[in-house]
C-alpha cells in the first residue's frame, strides 16, 4: 500500500471514530460547534419565560413597557400570544413591529422554541 493511501485510510478512520464518539457524548453540547436545540416538552416555565427574559423584558418589564406589553409573566404574555403579536415580531411577519428592537432575529433556537411552544398552544407547564 502507498504511503498516501495508508495515511487517508487512518486519517478518514480517526475521522469516523472522532463521529462515534461526540455522538456517544453529545448530550445537548457542541457538536462541531452546532448547537443542537432541544424542542422536546417546551412550556413557559420550562424554557419561554427564560429567552423572554433574557431578550425582551429590558424593554417590555416592570420599568419600561413598550407598547403596554410585558413578558415578564404568563399572564401578561397570554395578550400577545392570543392576539398574535407575539408570532407576527419575533417572526418578522408583515405588518408587525421587529422585535427583539434593532438586533435582528433572536438566535435560531430561541426563535424555533417560541414557535414550536406557540404551535402547542402556548402551555404553562
Ligand atoms: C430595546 C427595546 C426592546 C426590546 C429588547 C424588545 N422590544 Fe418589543 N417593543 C419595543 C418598542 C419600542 C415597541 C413599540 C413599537 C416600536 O416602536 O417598534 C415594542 C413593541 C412590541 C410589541 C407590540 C407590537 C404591537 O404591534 O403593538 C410586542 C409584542 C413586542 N414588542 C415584543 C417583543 C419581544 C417578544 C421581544 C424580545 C424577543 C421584544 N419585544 C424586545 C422595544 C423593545
Amino acid at each position: 500500500m502507498g504511503r498516501k493511501l495508508l495515511i487517508s485510510v487512518l486519517v478518514i478512520v480517526g475521522f469516523l471514530a472522532g463521529i462515534f464518539h461526540s455522538c456517544a457524548n453529545n448530550n445537548e453540547l457542541d457538536l462541531y460547534g452546532v448547537q443542537l436545540c432541544d424542542t422536546t416538552n417546551i412550556t413557559w416555565n420550562s424554557k419561554i419565560a427564560e429567552i423572554l427574559k433574557n431578550n425582551c423584558v429590558i424593554c417590555h418589564g416592570p420599568e419600561v413597557s413598550y407598547n403596554g406589553v410585558r413578558h415578564d409573566s404568563y399572564a401578561a404574555e397570554m395578550v400577545v400570544v392570543k392576539d398574535g403579536r407575539l408570532r407576527g415580531v419575533v417572526n418578522h411577519l408583515d405588518g408587525y413591529f421587529q422585535m427583539p428592537k434593532d438586533r435582528g432575529f433572536l438566535p435560531e433556537c430561541e426563535l424555533k422554541s417560541i414557535n414550536i411552544w406557540l404551535d402547542h398552544g402556548a402551555p404553562e407547564n
